[in-house]
């Protein structure tokens, strides 16, 4: 049996962020994954965008965080590097995001009216505009945004940085267990988590975190709690662009493309409810693979070199599910990132951090709380 004082349930930046705060404030954390490796699952897939004005479909409470999270990065990634040696890779060179028709357009400006009218940096392109600014993307458009705002990071750099600054603050991993169940025990007329159980090891903590992603729900289970999480699988491609790669995002309704180094770049995701299916699919690829193509004609010239799918959290209400789990004591869950987990992950672990250690988050976290679905 370990002993520890926070048990995390999830190696991904959402577990790895939360452990990493909790770590500095001298708590003994212990992240356990079932996975031999950090980042396996939804985090190692993602894309990498930091993408609020993408994402939000208008002023609300989730824009709110996810700005903030999108602002918490640049201090993350200079943390990260200066702690670890390794750079996130981030870049705020923006998102173009193209209008396929007239319609499309239409709602395009719609977004950029509620934009400009809460401060957001959008600027609305036209045909001419866009040929003269952005040559090499499709001209068979009527119209583009450009969200000045919008930032991206390396996906594997920032998890390998994450995890490198983890174990630089001695949090301690341990990989290939798969948490079956959760152990209860009464609590001053209560029922508090005493430990997380896997196959052959049982991990005591006065704290448990379940940052499990599509996964989380399968574990509170294991104490009578239907938490609505669900995989949506996203299939995505790289490739490498010789000749100009984008320096930005780009992105219209049936794919985006995001910069890696190198000329390399990827280009996602469907968005798929198939069950905790992790498998590709020649359809879903050519889907993602065709977007790419109509946004960059040159991309003509070249080839998929990999392909893999994730299975983002997914909650009924495309809103995270964050904080105490209602009901039982010394429990928390993180999940239901959905799209945004590598956006909301850090400011997801800072905030778990205050509120697990101060018994406050330092922010209005009313909609995001586990309540609306567990009570
Ligand atoms: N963040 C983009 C996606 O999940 O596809």
């Amino acid at each position: 049996m370990v002993e520890t004082q926070t048990a995390v349930v999830g190696a991904g930046i959402i577990g790895m962020a939360t452990a990493l705060e909790l770590a500095r404030t001298g708590r003994v954390v212990h992240v356990v994954e079932r996975a031999p490796s950090p980042g396996a699952e939804a985090s190692g897939a993602a894309a990498g965008m930091l993408a609020p004005q993408h994402e939000a479909d208008g002023p609300s409470p989730f824009l709110e965080l996810c700005l903030e999270a999108r602002d918490l990065w640049l201090e993350v990634a200079r943390d990260l590097l200066s702690t670890t040696g390794i750079d996130p890779g981030h870049h705020t060179d923006g998102l173009l995001h193209l209008a396929l028709d007239a319609s499309e357009w239409a709602a395009l400006q719609r977004r950029s009216t509620w934009q400009s009218g809460v401060g957001l940096p959008v600027e609305e392109l036209l045909p001419a505009e866009i040929r003269r600014r952005f040559p090499a993307v499709t001209q068979e458009i009527p119209g583009a945004l450009f969200y000045h705002g919008d930032h991206y990071i390396h996906t594997t750099h920032s998890l390998e940085a994450y995890y490198a600054a983890c174990r630089a603050a001695d949090v301690h991993f341990i990989f290939g267990r798969e948490v079956t169940a959760l152990r209860t025990e009464p609590d001053s007329g209560a029922v508090r988590v005493a430990a997380v159980q896997t196959d052959g090891l049982e991990i005591a903590a006065e704290t448990t975190l379940l940052a499990a992603g599509a996964w989380t729900g399968q574990i509170t289970e294991s104490i009578g709690y239907r938490l609505p999480v669900e995989p949506v699988r996203g299939q995505a491609v790289l490739t490498t662009m010789k000749d100009d790669p984008p320096e930005y995002i780009l992105s219209c309704t049936d794919g985006y493309i995001v910069p890696r180094e190198g000329g390399e770049i990827f280009i996602g995701a469907t968005s798929e409810r198939v069950g905790f299916d992790r498998s590709t699919t020649e359809e879903g690829v050519q889907s993602v693979w065709k977007a790419a193509q109509w946004i960059l004609p040159s991309l003509k010239e070249c080839r998929p070199s990999q392909s893999w799918a994730g299975l983002r959290p997914g909650s009924p209400d495309d809103l995270p599910i964050i904080g105490p789990a209602p009901g039982v004591r010394d429990l928390w869950l993180a999940t239901g990132h959905y799209r945004n987990g590598l956006l909301l992950g850090p400011l997801t672990g800072l905030l778990l951090c205050r509120w697990m250690t101060t018994g406050e988050p330092g922010r209005d976290m009313t909609p995001f709380l586990p309540d609306r679905f567990v009570g």
